[in-house]
């Protein structure tokens, strides 16, 4: 068994869509005929939060019900092999983590769909299955972070969440469409590159929408490491692959992780 050395890992929709959670941009994204890329948008939840957070209720009951899959896995086993890895997922699931990645190997680029945040002050809660259930209260709110949680009188008993600080409506804690990435894991990627250059450098279920994510892989795999892309489909990074792996991430990226740690 070899040390894979550093190793860049970026994820996309595409390696949970074998967990059964649809992919953005895929047929099944559509919700209600409703485009995900209209609704996961700031201008979406202001004309209608009550819309937007029951998508994302059932997107997070979705998730709870979906189990990590084959690609998942491997991706853990690898991190535990790499001298140094880090995972930048898009993903807003849990699924990396439930399948054994440590948090701090992971950034989670576009949030966290089990947080929701304050639209106004910076109040964070976790959302929690019961509450949501509806075993409480209707809020979607439970331990708040990163004080202390929020006084039960304190949250409106209303079907949408309010700040148990300041009262404002709060919002899923992820990243929309024409927003900024959060900073704190921005830098946490920027130190990784920035320590040295990659061995290693994988892209998988990803589109790769965003130039920030083409950068990165581009800079991470700039000093002769491979870039291998796992998608079915071409995608802006193809052009750049050391390799290109046009099979479903659970199928090739266990093949892929166990030829790298046993060659
Ligand atoms: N294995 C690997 N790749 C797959 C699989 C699979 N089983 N199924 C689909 N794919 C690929 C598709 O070919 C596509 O390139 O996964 C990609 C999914 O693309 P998107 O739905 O666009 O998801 P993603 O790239 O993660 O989107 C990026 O955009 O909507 C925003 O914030 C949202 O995080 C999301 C971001």
């Amino acid at each position: 068994m070899t040390d894979a050395g550093r190793v860049l890992v970026i994820t996309g929709a595409g390696v949970s869509a074998e967990s059964g959670i649809p992919t953005f941009r895929g047929e099944d994204g559509y919700w209600r005929n409703l485009d995900p890329a209209k609704l996961a948008t700031p201008e979406a939840f202001a004309r209608d939060p009550k819309l937007v957070w029951e998508w994302y209720r059932e997107r997070r009951q979705c998730i709870r019900n979906a189990q990590p899959n084959a690609a998942h896995a491997a991706i853990a086993k690898l991190a535990q092999r790499a001298g140094d890895l880090l995972l930048v997922t898009q993903n807003v699931d849990d699924l990396h983590a439930r399948a054994g990645l440590p948090k701090e190997k992971m950034v989670q680029i576009h949030g966290d769909i089990f947080l929701s945040r304050c639209s106004r002050c910076d109040w964070r809660a976790e959302l929690c299955d019961a509450e949501e259930r509806g075993t409480r209260n209707n809020s979607g709110l439970a331990g708040a972070r990163p004080s202390t949680g929020p006084n039960e009188h304190e949250i409106q008993q209303t079907d949408l969440p309010y700040c148990a600080r300041c009262h404002a409506l709060m919002r899923p804690g992820v990243v929309w469409f024409g927003e900024q990435l959060p900073w704190d894991e921005v830098r946490r990627v920027e130190d990784y590159l920035g320590r040295g250059a990659c061995d290693l450098v994988i892209v998988a279920g990803t589109t790769a929408t965003f130039g920030y994510i083409i950068d990165w892989a581009l800079r991470a795999s700039t000093d002769g490491g491979q870039l291998i892309e796992v998608n079915p489909d071409e995608t802006p990074v193809s052009t750049f692959a050391t390799q290109r792996i046009h099979e479903p991430a659970a199928i090739a990226l266990p093949r892929l992780i166990d030829q790298i740690c046993n060659p």
